[in-house]
């Protein structure tokens, strides 16, 4: 079993695709066994992404993710990291493979609908950003 934490970002949120992207985690098995519909301040963003600080699209990154509404889960699940990753698609939804949720919902880089952790050490860090144990279940 592992755990991974997904988002569905701003442009997720306004386009009420929430449960079309929960929805595609169900159905191939994973669990969400924690979930929340937040705002993130710039400076939450930041805090969440700042593994890119020294990247050129960390500000305007951050600013999209702090525009509005995002929903936070945590997911269990065989290969959870993985399986989450590849129903997102590529970071780039014109490199996104077709039926994957960034092909099918998304059309730009930066906004592409959805975040998944990239692996262990990067949920470990993700899922307690959000989440307490407490909340999890
Ligand atoms: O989300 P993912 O792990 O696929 O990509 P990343 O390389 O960790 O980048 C995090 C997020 O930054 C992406 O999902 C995009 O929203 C954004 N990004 C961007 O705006 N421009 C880029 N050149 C790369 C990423
Ligand atoms: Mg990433």
């Amino acid at each position: 079993m592992q755990r991974t934490l997904s988002i569905v970002k701003p442009d997720g949120t306004a386009k009420n695709v929430i449960g079309d992207v929960i929805k595609r985690f169900e159905s191939a098995g994973l669990k969400i066994i924690a979930l929340k519909r937040i705002k993130l301040s710039k400076e939450e963003a930041k805090g969440f992404y700042i593994v890119h600080k020294a990247r050129p699209f960390y500000d305007s990154l951050t600013d999209f993710m702090s525009e509005g509404p995002v929903v936070v889960m945590a997911i269990e699940g065989d290969d959870a990291i993985a399986k989450v990753r590849d129903l997102m698609g590529a970071t780039n939804p014109k490199d996104a493979k077709p039926g994957t949720i960034r092909a099918d919902l998304a059309t730009d880089l930066e906004r592409n609908t959805v975040h998944g952790s990239d692996s262990p050490e990067s949920a470990a860090f993700e899922i307690p950003y959000f989440f307490s144990a407490l909340e999890i279940i």
